[in-house]
């Protein structure tokens, strides 16, 4: 498979096609599909789908990350296939949502986190320097572990301008920063198949992580490759 500085994009495809093809293990699998409402539409057999992506995506990788809205993902608990079970229940918490609906205004999304038995955890990543020398000199009494609620503004006007490509449901790349340093070691390999506009494969440039990229968008792929300057296989 032809890397370019860590990140391979793959040639359009469905998700679950990508994770069936994908031959070797890998840490993480990243997962965040349209959300059955709004932007991407909806279909009847969401839960099966959702069902479908986990089983496919658990069959190759150790920790699952599964994006949604918390009323709509979270109907895949009860249909997790064995092996994997959750981790937490993450919480994506931004302000600054643009919704002019009359009521309560959008500000939070769920992210999964699910894992198989093996798979380990790297809680040790987010200590600052007191922390690590004190572990060092053995006097840290519990390793503190980062909160399950992320805080992260929508990337939006000019916030996270920097950031930002044109795709209408990018993820900010601090939140999947703290997803995969929790989960990944330097080298490690995620597989994003359904990737937007390559929120993961930027952060595993940051992280120094292998990424496989891949969405069923032609358009999608191209503000991915654009982001991340690499051509697809
Ligand atoms: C919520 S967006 C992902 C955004 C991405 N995380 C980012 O930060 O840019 C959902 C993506 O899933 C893709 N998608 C939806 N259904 C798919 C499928 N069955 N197979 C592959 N890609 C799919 C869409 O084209 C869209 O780009």
């Amino acid at each position: 498979m032809p890397w370019c500085r860590g990140v391979t994009i793959l040639a359009p495809a469905d998700a679950l096609d990508t994770l069936r093809r994908q031959r070797r293990r890998v840490q993480v699998a990243m997962l965040d599909p349209w959300y059955n409402r709004g932007v991407g539409g909806s279909r009847d057999d969401y839960d099966e789908f959702l069902e479908a992506l986990v089983k496919a995506a658990a069959r190759i990788a150790g920790h699952v990350f599964l994006w949604g809205f918390p009323e709509i993902v979270g109907a895949v608990l009860p249909r997790l296939p064995a092996g994997i079970s959750l981790v937490a229940w993450l919480t994506w918490y931004f302000k600054n949502c643009p919704s002019v609906i009359r009521g309560w205004r959008s500000a939070q999304m769920a992210c999964l986190h699910l894992a198989g038995p093996r798979a380990r955890l790297y809680p040790e990543h987010f200590l600052n320097d007191a922390q690590l020398e004190r572990q060092r000199a053995g006097k840290l009494r519990y390793l503190p572990g980062p909160a399950s609620v992320i805080e992260a503004p929508l990337n939006i006007g000019f916030v996270g301008r920097r950031e930002q490509t044109g795709h209408p449901a990018q993820k900010p790349e601090a939140v999947y920063e703290a997803l995969l340093k929790m989960t990944t070691r330097r080298g490690d390999t995620v597989i994003d198949p359904m990737c937007g506009s390559g929120t993961t494969g930027a952060v595993c440039r940051t992280l120094g992580l292998k990424a496989i990229l891949c969405d069923e968008s032609d358009r999608y792929l191209t503000l991915a490759e654009r982001r991340l300057g690499v051509v697809r296989c």
